[in-house]
């Protein structure tokens, strides 16, 4: 084999797989087979906005009707997901695109598995929302923007760290030293700063029950 795959295929240690190695097992039990026992369909909700925007308020209220009428669900937060297994990366661009990669192809082992994954993650870049688009896809995957000035992000500033940014002591922050891509044709646009929390739930449990025929009855 010619030294080119090994390159496609090498990690960020150095060390790679040869995928002409690797034998992907067929499951006995299918996708469908564990959406049936769960009685529920699987997708991916994918929450993009700034730090501050809302984004894991929303994910948790939306679980939470979700859970109320016996959905099985997964929320993949950013701030958690960063402090376990994706605990090694920065938040460099290439960081960045590293952390949507592993938190979409858990997305997609979620769903696999017949649960609802719904995923809050700043993912500033749209190359990286794509990938994530790509790696669950596009039938299973549903783009929320949520979205809320710069200005008004800032004077929330729940974690403190605006503030940190603005007087350079982190770098790469979204929005004041890192760009922040808006989504141009998101599944969802909410708009956190002029709607309240209720107002936006109330916009996804809309979406999902007529477009995606979801929960009628929850
Ligand atoms: S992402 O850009 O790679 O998608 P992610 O959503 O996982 O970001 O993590 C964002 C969270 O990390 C923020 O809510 C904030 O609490 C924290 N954080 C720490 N440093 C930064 C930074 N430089 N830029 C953005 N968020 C940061």
């Amino acid at each position: 084999m010619d030294g080119k795959s090994n390159l496609i295929h090498q990690n960020r240690t150095g060390h790679s797989s040869n995928p002409q190695h690797l034998f992907k097992h067929i499951s006995k039990v299918s996708r469908a087979d564990r959406e049936q026992l769960n009685n529920n369909k699987a997708f991916t909700i994918w929450l993009t906005g700034l730090s501050a925007s809302g984004k894991s308020t929303i994910a948790n209220e939306v679980e939470a009707w979700m859970f109320s009428g016996q959905i099985h669900t997964y929320v993949l937060d950013g701030d958690n997901t960063r402090s376990g297994i994706n605990k090694d990366l920065s938040f460099s661009d290439v960081d960045r695109a590293e952390n949507i990669r592993r938190v979409a192809e858990i997305c997609k082992l979620f769903n696999d598995a017949g649960v609802i994954a719904i995923a809050a993650l700043i993912s500033p870049f749209a190359k990286d929302r794509l990938m994530a688009r790509n790696i669950i896809g596009n039938d299973d995957f549903i783009e929320l923007f949520i979205d809320c000035s710069l200005h008004e992000c800032i004077n929330r500033d729940p974690k403190g760290l605006y503030k940190l940014a603005l007087e350079g002591q982190i770098n790469n922050f979204t929005g004041i030293n890192s760009p922040y891509e808006p989504p141009q044709a998101p599944d969802l646009h909410l708009h956190t700063d002029f709607n309240s929390v209720d107002e936006c739930v109330h916009l996804v449990k809309n979406y999902l029950i007529n477009k995606m025929k979801f929960a009628e009855n929850i």
